[in-house]
């Protein structure tokens, strides 16, 4: 079995992106440019947009946060993403998600202008993304795929169980899958599935992005399969300072005997949905989604 290490290819992928930073910049050209839009306090937004800001710091991007309260209006949102749809010097920005209720998340993820969603969660990169278009993709189905590449993980003609249907994993991901530098065969289960335990066991690639904790068990897993681990469960724990630790969707002391390759939480698809960011945004300053 290998465990597929996700913190050790995130680092890699900052180095390349840090080196191409350094290339721009000698050319003359300014550093690439991300912003985040953060409302209100939640601590876990507080703690992502954290990390992302010094995500930026390190590979040498510039960034700007800019924050509004929990009462800010849907319009007074509206008119900030209307300014950095404008603003030349940005390359990209996001909008951290979850919003207070009385903005609604779609409105304000449709007014984003698809050239700087570098977030890929607007339906134009979606759409995109679905006709095999260059497209912003968003940061699950990102990480998930370059972590089969960087590990040379054969997916041509492989047969891959997706379980979940989110918006921004599931059903993404399978769209990836499936196309045409991939060309694995897709089924996508969710709670309706008939006998998922037979066919998770039927999966070359088995990815768990369903949210419950330690879901997929030994018995619903093929001999030598690929097992990606999407789950990101907060449990309480007396064993850690923060009183809380993470537990993936797969049961990895059952299952990670079985498998050729695995990915463990935390330290697995984690550490990679947060290059994906950087990676957009790069990819916004060099035009190369939209040319
Ligand atoms: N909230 C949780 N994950 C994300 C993410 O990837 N992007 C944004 N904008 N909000 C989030």
């Amino acid at each position: 079995m290998i465990l597929i290490d996700g913190k050790k290819i995130a680092s890699e992928i900052k180095q390349e992106i840090a080196q191409e930073v350094k290339n721009i910049i000698e050319t003359g050209k300014r550093a690439p440019h991300l912003a985040a839009i953060l409302v209100g306090h939640d601590g876990g937004s507080e703690t992502y947009v954290a990390y992302k800001i010094k995500d930026c710091e390190v590979v040498g991007f510039k960034s700007t946060l800019v924050r509004f309260e929990d009462d800010v209006t849907e319009e007074e949102l509206l008119n900030k993403i209307n300014e950095l749809n404008n603003d030349d010097s940005l390359d990209g920005f996001i909008v951290q998600l979850p919003l207070p209720k009385h903005i609604s998340e779609q409105k304000i993820i449709e007014a984003i202008d698809p050239k700087k969603d570098v977030d890929g969660f607007h339906p134009i990169n979606v759409g995109r993304t679905v006709i095999g278009l260059p497209s912003f993709v968003s940061a699950t189905p990102f990480g998930i795929i370059e972590l089969l590449k960087r590990y040379n993980i054969e997916t041509s003609g492989k047969n891959c169980v997706v379980i979940g249907r989110s918006n921004i994993v599931g059903r993404p991901l399978s769209v990836l899958m499936s196309q045409k530098s991939i060309n694995a065969t897709v089924t996508v289960a969710h709670s309706r599935t008939k006998d998922l335990k037979g066919l998770c066991k039927s999966a070359d690639i088995l990815v768990a992005a369903l949210g419950s904790p330690e879901f997929v068990k030994e018995d619903m897993v093929k001999e030598g399969a690929v097992v990606i681990d999407v789950g990101t469960t907060r449990v309480k724990s007396d064993q850690t300072k923060s009183g809380w630790k993470l537990k993936g969707d797969v049961l990895f002391e059952e299952v990670a005997d079985k498998c050729s390759y695995i990915t463990p939480v935390p330290g697995g698809v984690g550490p990679m949905t947060r290059v994906s960011l950087l990676h957009n945004t790069l990819l916004s300053a060099k035009k190369e989604i939209y040319k």
